[in-house]
């Protein structure tokens, strides 16, 4: 029999690509999400329970009917401009019902537990790269929202057979290198997200937000993760889970930074368009520079990312777009 895991939020853009490769991989995926921001067609594989993380009863039911011991743990909100004007949603959405989830998982025995973390919870850094040993400052709700979920999921470890990896996302983009599937949110405003739109006439212009920061040419700068790289390290951290590997958090990202005009380049050298840009001020919470020391991940998981080029994030993002034009 195939190895049941659920994944909370697997209808959306990370967790849809996870629900994939695990079912490629042979194993068969739940996926519990409320289709807030994701959406069925993602779901290519296994059974999709539509349901919200505060249906306490529901999440229960699901755990107990599948028999499920392998959570990975996705649905979230994820906007940090968003998070600073509706605080409350993002301790309700991220921090609530991660709470209401390892409540259940703990009632049920789940052994194996993969949590959706952010660079967002270092905050602004003092030193880059951030190590996963750095000091954890957040200056946003939604970093907050994550960290206070990351202490959850540790205290509940200690006093659990519950083993974990939270992996702490940096910037991710791009789509399944054999295009079948990508980003579905109608109101994704990431920056690559933006700039594609610019190039597909969705949207006039780009604006960046400040050029006052202490970076390189005073934009803000990032480290941006191939979709696909990201949802293999979940896989690589099953794995390792399932080979009794002790609980851990992990950076995902390159290592390597970009700035908003840098990316902007590429965009445009990639699709041979004009990005009109406008400059606005800075939004707030938006860190300078964000960049993962992405060592700890190679050597505990083994992770090997094979597209480890933002021409290659940016490409698949754009050809994603291209091909589903109803998604802007
Ligand atoms: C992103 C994620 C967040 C994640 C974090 C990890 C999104 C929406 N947010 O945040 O969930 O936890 O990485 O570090 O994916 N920018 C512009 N113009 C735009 C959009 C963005 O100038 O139209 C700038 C931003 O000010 C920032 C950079 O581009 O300097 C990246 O912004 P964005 O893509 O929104 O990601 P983050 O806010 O870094």
């Amino acid at each position: 029999m195939n190895q049941k895991v659920l994944l909370t939020g697997g209808a959306g853009y990370i967790g849809s690509h996870v629900g994939l490769y695990l079912a490629e991989a042979g194993y068969d995926v739940i996926v519990f999400d409320n289709c807030s921001t994701g959406t069925p067609e993602s779901v290519f594989f296994g059974e999709l329970v539509v349901g919200d993380l505060s249906d306490v009863e529901l999440l229960l039911h699901t755990l107990i009917n599948h028999q499920i011991s392998k959570v990975m743990h996705f649905a979230a909100s994820i906007s940090v401009p968003e998070s600073v004007l509706r605080p409350l949603d993002y301790y309700d959405n991220n921090t609530r019902n991660t709470l209401n989830l390892l409540q259940c998982c703990n009632k049920v025995g789940v052994k194996e537990f993969v949590f959706s973390s952010t660079a967002a919870v270092y905050g602004q850094a003092e030193e880059n790269p951030l190590k996963e040993s750095s000091i954890t400052v957040p200056i946003n709700p939604y970093g907050r929202s994550k960290l206070m979920s990351e202490w959850m999921i540790q205290d509940a470890g200690q006093a659990s057979n519950l083993n974990y990896v939270i992996l702490r996302y940096f910037n991710v983009s791009g789509a399944d290198s054999k295009g079948r599937i990508g980003s579905y949110s109608r109101n994704a405003n990431h920056l690559i997200d933006n700039a594609c739109n610019v190039v597909l006439h969705h949207q006039s212009h780009l604006k960046v937000f400040g050029i006052d920061f202490p970076t390189v040419d005073g934009t803000g700068v990032r480290d941006y993760i191939h979709v696909q790289d990201l949802a293999l390290a979940h896989i690589a951290a099953l794995n390792y889970l399932e080979n009794g590997g002790s609980s851990q958090i992990l950076n995902c990202g390159y290592g390597v930074g970009y700035s908003v005009l840098e990316v902007v380049e590429r965009v445009k050298v990639i699709s041979g368009i004009d990005i009109p840009l406008v400059i606005e001020s800075r939004r707030p919470g938006d860190p300078a520079c964000v960049i993962a020391h992405a060592e700890k991940i190679r050597h505990i998981l083994d992770w090997h990312p094979h597209h480890d080029n933002l021409d290659d994030i940016i490409s698949t993002a754009l050809e994603w777009k291209r091909k589903n034009v109803s998604i802007k």
